[in-house]
């Protein structure tokens, strides 16, 4: 079935699409843990259309959609020379955003956009993959141990008013 997966970059056409999907998969995702006042002045501040095109048009940012027989299955956003706030990742590339919509979940999809970021960060000789997920997230973590990813560290995360705590993850890559 996923030899129709296709990992695309995300046009400047397509940021509308980008920005609904941005905000349905983070609302999805998170707002059976926290309040709803949260939920929105998040989604408002961050992930509100100019926010995103924001994103999108920086040059350190790039954004892919996973189409799986046409159909939008996901979504990543990758940051180069980003860091965590108390680790020095100078040659890493971030996932800063992995997110699988509900009915594509536990097909590999995840899987192939890791190994589409490893592909990209050795391309450059990068030689870390690095992300940040809440430590509440015990799903996503455990996806990324499975991945190969190691807990380093740990940082906070506003959501809303809600100061809340993040682990860091880290892959290393073989150099090329
Ligand atoms: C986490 C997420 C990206 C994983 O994507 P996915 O496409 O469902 O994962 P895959 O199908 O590629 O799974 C790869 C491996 O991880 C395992 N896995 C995936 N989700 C898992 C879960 N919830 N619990 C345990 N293992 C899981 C799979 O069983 C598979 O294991 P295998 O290689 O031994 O077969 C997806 O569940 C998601 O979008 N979650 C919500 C958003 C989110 O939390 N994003 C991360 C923010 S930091």
């Amino acid at each position: 079935m996923l030899s129709h997966l296709m990992i695309k970059k995300v046009t400047a056409d397509e940021i509308p699409l980008l920005v609904e999907i941005s905000q349905s998969t983070f609302y999805h995702t998170y707002q059976a843990f926290n309040t709803e006042q949260d939920m929105q002045l998040y989604l408002n501040k961050h992930m509100n259309e100019a926010a995103i095109r924001n994103e999108w048009n920086s040059p350190n940012n790039e954004f892919y959609f996973a189409w799986l027989n046409e159909n939008l299955a996901g979504y990543c956003k990758l940051s180069y020379h980003t860091q965590p706030d108390s680790l020095h990742f100078s040659n890493g590339l971030e996932i800063a955003r992995l997110y699988v919509n509900e009915p594509f979940k536990k097909l590999g999809i995840g899987k192939q956009f890791i190994a589409f970021a490893k592909n990209l960060a050795q391309q450059q000789n990068l030689e870390q993959l690095w992300l940040i997920a809440w430590q509440q997230n015990k799903s996503a973590i455990t996806f990324y141990q499975k991945m190969g990813f190691e807990i380093v560290g740990e940082q906070q995360f506003i959501l809303g008013n809600d100061v809340q705590n993040d682990w860091v993850l880290r892959k290393w890559l073989n150099a090329k």
